[in-house]
């Protein structure tokens, strides 16, 4: 099935204003594939039929619907591993030595896709720090989509997507068998706070020290970007920390990071005497 040029450019109109992942003229292949799909899924005839009515029904669930569609939620556990080595190396033992009073961490995964990220984070943190188990930990899992924020919250993950990061040492002991796949057990799942979170809209959160941000802001303009760079900026607590995907950076669009290495990853952080501000009461959920 193919697009028209008017709904294309329609599609790429909505995305954009909903999420700010831009479709440049040259993607109508994406378009055209993912759409199909929606359009059988709803038991349409055809993309224009699809177009149709999200036109006529802009306030029904259908226009996110294909928003969702549109996202690229490409994840697999412990992705790049070198932020993962990173956090072991560096960024954990640091943050702990900084908080041992009062002993609570609070961390956020933007954009976490159907949950990897975080689950990859937690496993991080179960094997290295024994000790956290007596910490308060708030993590925060967040993504622009209700499908992801689904797949997060059920922490169901097929064989082939296991397969992708996860040896089975770690499989056995952090996943139990279900007849979907495998399930994360409850000590994982019960330590996220996942909620949907759409990054070009305001957002309530208490300080973070660690911002695990990656593979995200490749899709949005550069203004976009410097837009959320500013407020990360703002929700991260004065000695936090940042990290991008490998293909992104502060560099050029917000010079109020500083940028480190942490072991063999990469990190930022707010340059001293920036603006960030630590809130004297850390404000509980979204
Ligand atoms: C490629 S995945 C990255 C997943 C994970 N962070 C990783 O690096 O493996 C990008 C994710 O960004 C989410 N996303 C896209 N636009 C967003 C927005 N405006 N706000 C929040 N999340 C968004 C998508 O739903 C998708 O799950």
């Amino acid at each position: 099935m193919s697009i028209s040029t008017s709904d294309f450019d329609f599609v790429a109109e909505l995305v954009q204003r909903k999420s700010a992942i831009l479709l440049p003229k040259g993607k109508e292949y994406l378009v055209e594939a993912r759409l199909d799909y929606l359009a059988k899924q709803k038991g349409l005839p055809s993309i224009a039929e699809l177009v149709s009515r999200v036109r006529k029904q802009p306030y029904s669930e259908l226009p996110d619907e294909l928003v969702d569609a549109l996202t690229t939620n490409e994840t697999s556990f412990f992705r790049d591993l070198r932020p993962f080595e990173g956090l072991k190396e560096v960024i954990i033992p640091a943050l702990m030595k900084a908080r041992s009073v009062p002993r609570t961490l609070n961390i956020w995964c933007a954009a976490c896709s159907s949950g990897q990220e975080p689950y990859s984070v937690l496993i991080t943190l179960f094997e290295n720090f024994p000790d956290l188990i007596n910490w308060n930990i708030n993590y925060f899992a967040t993504d622009f989509s209700a499908e992801m924020v689904e797949r997060t919250t059920n922490g169901i993950y097929a064989d082939l997507e296991v397969k992708r990061g996860l040896s089975e040492e770690l499989r056995t002991k952090y996943f139990n068998k279900v007849d979907a796949g495998w399930q994360a057990k409850p000590m994982l799942r019960n330590m996220l706070q996942i909620r949907r979170l759409n990054l070009i809209e305001p957002w309530t959160l208490p300080p973070i020290d660690l911002i695990m941000m990656r593979n995200v802001l490749i899709y949005f303009s550069n203004d976009i970007k410097k837009d959320i760079l500013g407020r990360v900026r703002k929700t991260l607590t004065p000695d936090g920390y940042l990290m991008l995907g490998a293909a992104e950076t502060t560099i050029s669009i917000d010079n109020s990071y500083s940028v480190e290495d942490a072991g063999p990853a990469r990190c930022y952080r707010p340059k001293t005497g920036g603006e960030a501000v630590s809130m004297p009461q850390a404000q509980k959920g979204l």
